[in-house]
């Protein structure tokens, strides 16, 4: 398994010469499951298992310095991947109005798109080179409505902030607050719970 060449090798270092290699031109010639082996060691070993790109596309997130961080975990990547090859199962990489296209009535569709910033200094949008701005934000209303409008039943996670309370007015009595632990802040004194909203487009009874 290519993993276990990362095993026992959390050290910065390592760490960095395994994040490089998207800067060189040996990583077009890595494959499939060795760029895998390279991302999985990364967000087990990164900061905060965070994701994060530069306007290039190359990961740039800081060694995390964990004491013991359980860079293979071979049963769950087992169990994942048998889910994974289930025929039902697909994967797209694509936008997310294409990504539905073809949803039909009775349908459940969850988004969890880039979070709105919660404060202007908060503007954790960049997770990858095109970013995430209001407008994205509102084109994915959109896609909302039409899948509303379609009859598919639709979820959708994001930040509680004035512009998204806002923009999903239409669903008030089917928003949900919710506290959502969040780590991923480069402010220790920031992390904690934040609210987050859930919006539905159909009741569930029992939730308020
Ligand atoms: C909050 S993260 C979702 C994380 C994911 N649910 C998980 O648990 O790992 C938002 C995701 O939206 C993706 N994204 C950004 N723009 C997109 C687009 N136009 N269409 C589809 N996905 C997009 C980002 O790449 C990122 O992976």
């Amino acid at each position: 398994m290519e993993l276990k060449k990362h095993q026992e090798k959390n050290s910065s270092d390592y760490y960095y010469e395994v994040r490089n290699l998207d800067r060189i031109s040996k990583y077009r010639s890595l494959s499939a499951v060795e760029r895998a082996a390279r991302i999985i060691y990364l967000n087990k070993t990164c900061y905060n298992g965070l994701f994060r790109v530069n306007s290039q596309g190359q990961f740039n997130v800081p060694f995390g310095r964990y004491k013991k961080p359980n860079i293979l975990d071979e049963d769950v990547l087992k169990a994942v991947s048998k889910y994974l090859n289930k025929p039902q199962v697909k994967l797209l990489n694509t936008d997310f109005a294409e990504a539905v296209k073809k949803a039909k009535e009775g349908d459940f569709i969850y988004f969890d798109p880039p979070y709105d910033p919660v404060s202007d200094t908060a503007s954790f949008t960049g997770y990858d080179a095109n970013g995430f701005n209001r407008n994205e934000q509102e084109r994915l209303k959109e896609v909302v409505d039409d899948l509303t409008a379609r009859g598919c039943r639709v979820m959708l996670s994001n930040s509680q902030t004035d512009f998204i309370m806002d923009l999903y007015q239409d669903y008030q009595d089917k928003i949900h607050i919710v506290k959502a632990a969040r780590n991923i802040n480069s402010k220790s004194f920031k992390r904690g719970k934040i609210n987050e909203i859930i919006v539905l487009n159909f009741s569930v009874s029992g939730l308020s």
